[in-house]
């Protein structure tokens, strides 16, 4: 990664926020994995936040890079993903259990039982999200949070509506997000209605955060999370109350920023 590949933005406030432009999609995955790792080898245990998508699989696919170069151990982290499709089975190829199998436990020295996603069969929702919520404060709080965006500015399933949810919850997908997952499945049809997601509670409670974003359907809900209005409508847009927050953005999808400039 060339330094001119990451331009640092700023809108000249000091505040907890950090953005970072990159020339394209494999400079973000590049950057984020060296922020990711460069905190994971702090601590000999670490809590690391994940989130499915297209957005991080970059990210993962360097992770495993830098795992199998030994530039990054595993072996102390501990994982909570953000979210699971309800109901779904793990062994489903659908499912988020199997997404980061697939992208990045089967290919780097995690141990499996210190993975954690939702269970997408719990009989009873409710129980499962309480006691996701509290393995998470039992853990000590998630050290660093991986997040995408969605079109219409959720994070994990938070989804724009009047309030923020902080607990762990289930929640039903709007016709928006099931349209967006439908690529993924045969058709619209098999896109699970529902979902368990950590709250925003879980999320902002994170030491550290770090948001990537790729491409010109970001871009609206990238300008609304760092430049509109703090509101549920955008539920990003509560990153900005929090005191350690990287977006690693691709230059598509910072293209509607206008505060924000190259420093
Ligand atoms: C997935 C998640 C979602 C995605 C978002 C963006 O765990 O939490 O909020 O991050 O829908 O998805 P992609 O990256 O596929 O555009």
């Amino acid at each position: 990664m060339k330094t001119t590949d990451v331009k640092a933005y700023t809108n000249g406030k000091n505040n907890g926020i950090q953005v970072f432009v990159c020339k394209d999609y494999d400079a973000l995955s590049k950057k984020a994995a060296a922020i990711v790792s460069g905190e994971i080898n702090k601590k000999a245990k670490f809590v690391l936040g994940l989130a499915t998508g297209t957005s991080p699989i970059g990210l993962y696919t360097e992770l495993a890079e830098l795992n199998a170069e030994g530039k990054v151990d595993f072996a102390g982290v501990t994982t909570y993903n953000l979210d699971e499709y309800y109901p779904i089975d793990a062994e489903n190829d659908q499912s988020y259990r199997y997404f980061m199998n697939k992208y990045l436990f089967n290919k780097v020295n995690i141990d499996m039982d210190n993975t954690h996603l939702l269970w997408g069969k719990a009989p009873d929702a409710e129980a499962e999200c309480k006691a996701y919520d509290e393995a998470i404060v039992a853990a000590g709080n998630v050290d660093l949070q991986v997040l995408g965006i969605g079109c219409n500015g959720h994070i994990g399933f938070n989804e724009p509506g009047d309030k923020f949810i902080m607990g762990t919850h289930k929640v039903e997908l709007t016709e928006n997000t099931i349209e967006a997952n439908s690529r993924l499945f045969n058709s619209a049809d098999e896109v699970p209605r529902f979902a368990l997601s950590m709250g925003i509670g879980a999320i902002m409670n994170a030491k550290s955060i770090v948001l990537v974003a790729n491409g010109k359907n970001k871009a609206e809900a990238i300008r609304n999370a760092l430049e509109g209005e703090i509101t549920p409508w955008c539920q990003a847009s509560i990153l900005r109350l929090h005191k350690n927050v990287v977006f690693v953005i691709d230059e598509d999808a910072a293209s509607a920023l206008t505060e924000y400039k190259a420093i």
